[in-house]
């Protein structure tokens, strides 16, 4: 019996994947087909898949063409296959020709012509694109544009910025920039938001009451009420507000999480966070304080984001520390927070103006997590514990920062009409909660 093996992704299965697996199958007498798992696919850097594992296994089998059904989850699977499964031929579309000829040693290899004309990128493009407009500084939205070009089904159509000039350079592919804000919401789905957060409210609500989605760098507004108007508002339209914190949706955070919740370190007592950057102040001696981003804002969502994911909006008092550059006391170069819960506490640590170790450690009953500077942007993170046996090292793909999986989330989240649950909202008011006290210098001490 001559068997075959074949593998591949099988998002949104078209004729190309149909024809491909009649081939193989046309091979040989046994025909093994090998779906990518998510993670495996994000890890390669496949992050627009649309159809969870399941779904992409079924449709496969539906073909009746493959005899057996297997899984494909780690770098160099296909030797170990080919040997375990006996495999006579391994055969694959011509888009990877040269590149799996080091298999020649295990079994034979095939290379199939690659039907022309439809793929899975093309499919997931077609089928929504969203039309993104930049709303904010230049130096803002440089990497969302970059990052755009990796996120099938969003095209930044156009931008509304302070340099037009810039921002043409740099991405020629822009259609157009916009003299109003209004224009820019004419022509557009969706907007990333990078503006001063003093504006952002104005902006959002304006995108909003056109029916269009919002992604907002966070603070999301300087105030609950406007963030519990902000929120019904997209409600009543149907539309996506999303907090655009970019190490939330990052694999490596995002499984530490998972494995907090799970109990991996016991009962979570207590949660430290540190984020610095003294980039402003470099570029230009001194920041320019009408526009640029001061400490609390710049930083602090980032550094409440895993208090209040991992122990809830409810502590039961908290106290801000702050060292002011200007005297009317909004731009903060350094402030800490403490948080008092019922039965744990947690410390934020910012700064724009002072440089710290920027790393996250999470402290439980039964060990503690080390995350290493900078946190916000990890791959890479250990849990330890008292027996240094067991201690473990977790390593996730990371590229882009982050805001390439960011962005898919958006375009999911727009195209099923659910809010994101990466960033929940109840987490997302406890930051502008006290973003808000923050400038009423409630519990507030000028250092
Ligand atoms: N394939 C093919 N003809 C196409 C598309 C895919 O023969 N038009 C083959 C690939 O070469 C591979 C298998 O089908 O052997 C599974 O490919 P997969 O990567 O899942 O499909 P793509 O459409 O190429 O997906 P994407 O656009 O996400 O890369």
């Amino acid at each position: 019996m001559v068997k075959v093996i074949t593998y591949g992704t099988y998002d949104l299965f078209h004729y190309g994947h149909q024809r491909l697996l009649e081939r193989a199958k046309a091979l040989g007498d046994y025909l093994i087909v090998g779906v990518t798992a998510d993670d495996f696919d994000k890890a390669r850097g496949k992050i627009n898949v649309e159809q969870s594992l399941m779904e992409r296994i079924e449709a496969v089998r539906k073909t009746g063409l493959a005899d057996e059904v297997i899984v494909e989850e780690y770098e160099g699977q296909k030797i170990d296959d080919i040997q375990r499964y006996d495999v006579d031929i391994f055969a694959i579309g011509s888009d990877w020709t040269g590149k799996f000829d080091y298999l020649n040693e295990y079994c034979k290899v095939v290379y199939l012509d690659r039907t022309q004309g439809v793929s899975s990128t093309d499919l997931r493009a077609e089928r929504n694109l969203v039309r993104l407009g930049l709303v904010g500084r230049y130096t803002g939205i440089q990497k969302y544009a970059a990052e755009s070009y990796y996120v099938n089904g969003l095209k930044v159509s156009g931008a509304f910025v302070d340099n037009a000039e810039l921002t043409k350079k740099a991405f020629p592919e822009i259609e157009f920039i916009a003299d109003t804000y209004d224009d820019l919401l004419e022509k557009v789905d969706a907007v990333y938001v990078v503006s001063h957060p003093s504006q952002h409210f104005e902006h959002i609500k304006k995108a909003l009451l056109k029916k269009k989605h919002v992604l907002c760098e966070s603070p999301i507004v300087l105030n609950v009420a406007q963030y519990d108007e902000l929120i019904k508002l997209a409600r009543q339209h149907g539309v996506v507000l999303m907090d655009a914190i970019k190490t939330a949706y990052s694999m490596a955070y995002n499984r530490l999480i998972l494995l907090l919740k799970g109990g991996k370190i016991g009962r979570i007592v207590s949660v430290d966070a540190t984020c610095t950057s003294l980039k402003d102040f470099q570029d230009s001696g001194s920041p320019d304080l009408v526009n640029k981003w001061n400490t609390i804002c710049a930083w602090g969502p980032t550094a409440m984001l895993p208090v209040f994911q991992l122990l809830g909006p409810d502590y039961k008092n908290k106290d801000i520390s702050s060292s002011f550059i200007d005297p009317s006391g909004q731009f903060d170069i350094f402030t800490r927070i403490t948080f008092v819960y019922d039965h744990a506490v947690a410390s934020i640590k910012v700064g724009k103006g002072v440089k710290s170790e920027g790393d996250l450690v999470i402290s439980g009953t039964k060990g503690y997590v080390y995350v290493p500077a900078p946190w916000w942007k990890t791959d890479y993170f250990e849990i330890r514990f008292e027996d240094t046996n067991n201690n473990k090292r977790y390593f996730y793909q990371l590229d882009g920062e982050g805001i390439r999986y960011e962005l898919v989330q958006f375009v999911k989240a727009i195209e099923s009409g659910r809010q994101s649950h990466y960033i929940l909202p109840v987490v997302s008011k406890a930051i502008v909660e006290v973003i808000e006290d923050f400038y009423a210098g409630k519990n507030l001490i000028s250092i």
